[in-house]
């Protein structure tokens, strides 16, 4: 009997023992780059899901905007073998691991929860390698919009612009007004998110197809591509000249404390208005970049997934399930501005900006003209995103001319492809 007790009590503290090995093992080192307090916000939505299963969040933020201080970071975990269990990635660094064969396979939790079925085509394009599921995507982002004060468009008597030609008179009206016309961050992917817009009002989908998805030369080259940094030098003078180094979220929150009337960025804005307790369409705006033909350019954020070995997979697997839970998909994407990269996800929870871009996005898809982002890694590989960004930058923050902007676009692509 006392042997039978004590043996009860031994194996009861195995069972803890072993219990709390378990657990300790449940965590997730994840890394990632939202620090703004729109981004942080919803990030805190995806730790309490996974806290209240009993998984510990290993935070890994680095701080920049599109990420690419994070990529250098994991760059150096992984080439020391300690790469984190996950990490924020967008389209083509997704592909460029899965190059490299360190990533891990999700396969089986993805035909068991039918992530096939309701994950769009063009986000499966980034997240499936050679027919595996590396990395579970939880949002839609858009980068082509502008954020507009809706006051200050009252005050100055401004509609929301159609055309190129009306987005000039109401960036005059509101200069002439003592208002700065538009918020601009002073970064190289800021410049390119402003300049992907400017790209399809001049030349719609097909332009920006050739140009940046095909890097044609002749697209890279032509007189489109000329009125393409004419107009981001227009555009320039209506920026506030300091701005070096300022963060997005600082421009946009210039839009939401009155001091500017309107910024070109993605739907991450939408992030700093909310939890800066400002309503779509009643405190702020919310409309196309104008000329652009219903074409618009998308970014995902997914989770990559890295080879991380049987004893933490399991959690590495509760990570990726709480990613495609739809309720967390609907509660994380009205925090973080974007839309659910889910399409069974019901929208009516959705702001009126939200709503729009859901239908946008099916119209895009429907004309072909759903294009992935340039400034936000969907487009081409990293190298010849980094041609881009520097002569797209050079030229804004100097006085270079449009044809030796054109020269030395053509120049820096192919160098780099
Ligand atoms: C990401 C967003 C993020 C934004 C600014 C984009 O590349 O997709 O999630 O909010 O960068 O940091």
């Amino acid at each position: 009997m006392k042997l039978k007790t004590h043996s009860l009590l031994l194996g009861a503290a195995l069972a803890l023992a072993l219990g709390g090995v378990a657990h300790a093992a449940e965590e997730v080192e994840v890394v990632h780059w939202w620090t703004s307090g729109g981004e942080a916000a919803a990030l805190q939505v995806l730790k309490q899901n996974l806290e209240k299963q009993g998984v510990t969040w290993k935070d890994a933020a680095v701080a920049g905007g599109a990420g690419d201080a994070a990529a250098t970071v994991v760059k150096a975990r992984v080439a020391s073998g300690n790469p984190p269990t996950a990490m924020q990635m967008l389209g083509m660094v997704i592909t460029e691991w899965a190059g490299q064969g360190i990533m891990g396979d999700l396969s089986e939790v993805a035909k068991k929860e039918g992530w096939d079925k309701v994950i769009p085509p063009a986000l499966q394009k980034f997240t499936v390698q050679n027919g595996k599921w590396v990395a579970a995507p939880v949002n839609i982002h858009r980068p082509t919009w502008i954020w507009g004060n809706k006051a200050l468009f009252a005050k100055v008597g401004v509609q929301p612009p159609k055309t190129w030609d009306e987005l000039i008179a109401a960036l005059d009206k509101f200069k002439a007004a003592g208002v700065l016309p538009l918020a601009h961050g002073g970064q190289d992917w800021q410049d390119a998110t402003l300049w992907e817009n400017v790209v399809l009002s001049v030349g719609g989908a097909d332009f920006y197809r050739k140009a940046i998805l095909e890097l044609d030369e002749q697209a890279l080259g032509s007189d489109q591509m000329k009125q393409v940094f004419e107009r981001m030098r227009k555009l320039s003078q209506y920026m506030d000249k300091n701005r070096t180094n300022l963060d997005w979220n600082l421009a946009t929150a210039k839009i939401i404390n009155g001091e500017a009337a309107m910024q070109v960025m993605g739907d991450w804005a939408k992030g700093e208005f909310a939890t800066a307790g400002k309503k779509a369409e009643v405190d702020f705006l919310c409309f196309d970049f104008p000329d652009t033909k219903g074409a618009i350019t998308f970014n995902s954020d997914a989770f990559g997934m890295f080879e991380v070995g049987a004893a933490k997979k399991p959690a590495q697997e509760k990570l990726a399930k709480a990613i495609m839970d739809p309720a967390f998909q609907e509660q994380f994407n009205l925090v973080k501005g974007s839309i659910p990269a889910r399409t069974d996800v019901p929208m009516d929870k959705f702001d009126g900006c939200g709503k729009k871009a859901k239908a946008d996005l099916e119209k895009a898809i429907a004309a072909n003209a759903m294009l992935g982002s340039l400034a936000h890694g969907h487009a081409v590989p990293a190298a010849v995103k980094g041609a881009f960004f520097d002569v797209i930058t050079n030229h804004l923050n100097s006085d270079m001319s449009a044809d030796e902007a054109v020269q030395q676009l053509i120049e820096a692509v192919a160098a780099a492809k």
